[in-house]
């Protein structure tokens, strides 16, 4: 029986530090995550400056805890894959530094890995190999678009969002609800004993076929909601109307007029709301997102003539959205595939499992890779 061929992967592109160990490509050996949230959760968002300082305490003993869990000694490790792309540059310059010594120390091969490329390749990870081509959505909390996946290395964007980010629209919701921090668990939770009906918030599909995202109209609808229009306390807000925002055009469907009054409290703040109602609140936020979420990847899975449907990031872990793509999979005649829950959020073990596919196809880097906010290749 031949050797396993092990990757080491870093992870540090935002507010966890992690590293694994993944045997090739798919078995995780180790995932080793130290999350920061409890040092952002007082501000309400990941604060950068915080979020590298935490990285860089944390790096050594996650690092070591990687290879200690997985029982794996350097000699064994064939490559060192890292996050070079895109994410808060301070926070993967100390991921990126880490594995640069590894693989200087080491003598091993350096591959730098897209960030969101290995969300779409998350559900692999202990798992059968993904079926190409695939529809690929990738929705976290500082991205959210389609790929057209004809391999695991082979990603052709079709759109991403022109504003917020899904998981950034959640948090910010949850803020709005004073649900705490971060805010897409707080909200999946809070919704469970809502009625998604109850309040009509606007989809925002944009033209035609777009395959874009726009998810800043429906957080200012909560806004208004919960508060009213700002000078005009009381009114109807425009949001709450189900018209359309004078930038996207919005499908328009249910009893929109309904609303207000099944939300007595719509308009007065949310310290006013009762319980059930803040969870129809929840869930009804909920279901527009998941509703958009859904007919985009409707229409990439029929452009692309996808064989899979893929879902990856953070939001990958709401229970909502599982529920409506294994609906929309059976619809298709797809495959859906998602990531356990454990590698839906930030996590190493998915850059290990990526960089195994570049180590195979010979595409490696050398010491000069450099760490970017944004996309380059
Ligand atoms: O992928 P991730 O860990 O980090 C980024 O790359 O951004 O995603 C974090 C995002 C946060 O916005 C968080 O609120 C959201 O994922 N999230 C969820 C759920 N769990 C995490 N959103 C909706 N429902 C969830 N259950
Ligand atoms: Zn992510």
């Amino acid at each position: 029986m031949t050797e396993p061929t092990l990757v080491l992967g870093i992870e540090s592109s935002c507010d966890e530090t992690s590293c694994a160990v993944v045997a090739d490509g798919h078995r995780v050996l180790s995932n080793v995550v130290a999350s920061q949230i409890d040092l952002h959760a007082r501000f309400g968002g990941v604060v950068p400056e915080i979020a590298s300082r935490a990285h860089i305490e944390a790096v050594n003993t996650v690092f070591a805890q990687a290879l200690a869990e997985a029982s794996v000694a350097p000699a064994d490790v064939a490559a060192v894959a890292v996050t070079c792309q895109p994410g808060l540059i301070g926070s993967l310059l100390v991921g990126l530094m880490a594995a640069k010594t590894a693989a200087w120390v080491w003598d091993s091969p350096l591959i730098g890995v897209n960030h969101v490329y290995a969300h779409a390749y998350a559900p692999a990870l202990d798992a059968e190999p993904i079926e190409y081509p695939a529809a690929a959505l990738i929705c976290s909390g500082g991205h959210t678009a389609l790929y057209r996946c004809d391999s695991p290395m082979d990603m052709e964007l079709l759109g991403s969002t022109i504003d917020d980010a899904a998981g950034e629209a959640f948090d910010k919701v949850a803020s709005i609800l004073h649900l705490g921090y971060p805010g897409g668990p707080a909200i999946d939770k809070a919704a469970r004993g809502g009625n998604p009906e109850a309040v009509r918030f606007p989809r925002s599909l944009l033209a035609g076929d777009s395959l874009d995202f726009s998810f800043s109209g429906i957080k200012t609808a909560v806004l208004y909601h919960v508060n009213g229009v700002p000078g005009s306390r009381g009114a109807k807000p425009r949001g709450e109307s189900g018209e359309p925002s004078p930038r996207h055009s919005q499908r328009r469907c249910g009893p929109a007029r309904q609303r207000l009054d099944s939300q007595p409290n719509a308009g007065r703040g949310i310290e006013n709301f009762t319980p059930e109602e803040l969870a129809d609140v929840a869930a009804s936020f909920q279901a527009a997102v998941v509703d958009v979420l859904k007919v985009k990847l409707r229409r990439a899975a029929r452009a692309v003539g996808a064989r899979t449907l893929l879902l990856g990031g953070g939001v990958a872990a709401n229970s909502a959205l599982r529920a409506a793509l294994e609906k929309l999979a059976g619809q298709l005649g797809g495959k859906l595939r998602m990531p356990e829950p454990r590698f839906c959020m930030d996590n190493a073990a998915m850059i290990a499992g990526l960089g195994y596919h570049y180590l195979k196809a010979g595409k490696v880097d050398d010491l000069t890779l450099s760490a970017h906010a944004t996309v380059r290749r």
